[in-house]
């Protein structure tokens, strides 16, 4: 069906607001992926057919004990799982991209809602809806089979991630200025261009891009040393500098000019991920994904980084893929909470009614297992047993092996995400508990019974 608001007239050019082309429709689609890792002891099956949708400017949180499949999950996102040992087994990864508005260049003007950026209207059909993208309007790219070069584009610039571990997503061989100038050489350097006066074509911008790759030539590296090729790149550099010291400076970083000149050894934890962390906004993207980006930060730098998220979507209508152990962080930041267990997912649902109404058993495990002040001292609740081994994982749902109401049905049929509830953001949780008998073809004494959370 085309959009409402996205109609084209008898030439085919575009009318309406383009800005809602497509309007309602997820800036991400991950449907049914799969990745396993293939390893001495057998196949581990590290995410096992997760769906999951995340609009623009939402913030969806991705929960589940250690071992779950969040970082593999995230990291898939982007293609970042190094095959092998990594196989990509199935599913699909539909990002929608948005492009600066036009109208105001980006500024933020009332054709663009004000974000500054809009979604791309799909090129075969021109927002009207076809097969390619998917009815939608919207330009669709499915990230698991996009070439590499379109994947380079998309990361770091509308795709961000913030990584767990700092010291292994930083090179330990570069300053902090060389590695977020990297980012805005590879992704903004007509901006940069612009900044320091020079022309957007310059051939300075193009030298400059190819040493920080180091693919220079040593023609390319004299040129660079004399004039008037100097000069320009002495301008040049003032306006990476300012960049970067901007970009560091948002984080709240103590003495930001003496740490762009330092390597990550240099760096205490906190400082290495605030790097990671101005590194990933530098850009703007559409969507951040961050995997435990505070958890190596004292509470008020926490605080601080948070607000940054929350600026950055404010502004310009960011989505967010916030992973973290934290429940109450993520009943705080979150629109929506995906609760993964063993590589699947257990419940997905709006954060109020996730915290109010919990569905899945694992999920209610998981908010009991949240101190509170009324508690004994002493004495916390947890799930008991642990979380499966991946290569052979329990038969059936994955989660029965430690649920108190697991009847004979949960360890012999997989459950699936079934929806309950209607709206756009509906409820949806993997438990026979909530089935129908009839549909399961079962009496309805064989299905498992929880205690009612929403009396
Ligand atoms: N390179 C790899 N080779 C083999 N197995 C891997 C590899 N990377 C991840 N795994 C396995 O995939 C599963 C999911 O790992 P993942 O890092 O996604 O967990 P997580 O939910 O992010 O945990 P945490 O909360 O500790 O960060 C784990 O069982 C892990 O051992
Ligand atoms: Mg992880």
């Amino acid at each position: 069906m085309k959009p409402e608001a996205m109609q084209t007239d008898a030439g085919g050019a575009l009318t309406g607001d383009p800005s809602a082309a497509g309007a309602g429709v997820p800036l991400i689609s991950v449907r049914d992926l799969r990745v396993y890792f293939q390893t001495k002891r057998g196949r581990a099956r590290a995410v096992d057919g997760v769906d999951l949708d995340i609009r623009d400017g939402e913030t969806v949180g991705l929960v589940g004990e250690t071992g779950s499949g969040k970082s593999v999950t995230a990291r898939s996102l982007l293609r970042l799982v190094a095959m092998p040992p990594g196989v990509l087994a199935g599913g699909q990864v539909l990002y929608r991209p948005k492009e600066r508005c036009h109208p105001c260049a980006g500024t933020q003007c009332g054709a663009c809602g004000g974000s500054g950026r809009r979604p791309v209207v799909c090129s075969s059909c021109r927002g009207g809806g076809c097969e390619l993208c998917e009815h939608t309007g919207r330009q669709t790219i499915d990230l698991l089979r996009a070439p590499e070069s379109e994947l380079r584009r998309v990361r770091g610039d509308r795709i961000a991630m913030i990584f767990q571990d700092p010291a292994k997503a930083l090179n330990p061989g570069l300053t902090v200025r060389k590695q977020v100038s990297e980012v805005f050489l590879e992704h903004r350097s007509g901006d940069l261009l612009r900044a320091a006066g020079l022309g957007d074509g310059d051939e300075v911008g193009t030298l400059m891009r190819r040493a920080a790759h180091q693919r220079s030539n040593a023609l390319e590296w004299v040129l660079m040393k004399v004039r008037p090729f100097s000069r320009r790149r002495a301008r040049l550099d003032a306006a990476i500098d300012d960049a970067v010291m901007a970009a560091l400076a948002d984080t709240r970083i103590p003495n930001p000019r003496k740490i762009m000149s330092s390597y990550p050894h240099e760096l205490s934890g906190g400082m290495a991920q605030r790097v990671m962390i101005a590194q990933a906004l530098a850009c703007d993207p559409d969507l951040l994904i961050a995997d435990e980006p505070t958890t190596a930060l004292d509470v008020t730098i926490q605080a601080r980084i948070l607000d940054l998220i929350r600026e950055l979507q404010a502004e310009h209508g960011t989505a967010v893929l916030y992973i973290s152990h934290d429940l109450s962080l993520v009943r705080r930041i979150c629109d929506r909470v995906a609760v993964l267990y063993a590589g699947e997912l257990a419940e997905v649902a709006p954060v109020d009614e996730l915290f109010a109404t919990p569905m899945h058993p694992y999920t209610r495990g998981l908010l009991a297992a949240i101190p509170t002040g009324h508690q004994e001292r002493g004495r916390l609740t947890a799930i008991r047993g642990t979380v499966p081994e991946l290569i052979d994982p329990p038969p059936a749902c994955r989660f029965h092996t430690r649920c108190d109401a697991a009847v004979d049905l949960c360890a012999s049929r997989e459950p699936t995400l079934t929806e309950h509830g209607t709206g756009e953001r509906p409820h949806r949780v993997a438990c026979f508990a909530y089935e129908d008998a009839a549909a399961l073809n079962v009496e309805v004494r064989d299905l498992p019974v929880l205690e009612r959370t929403d009396t």
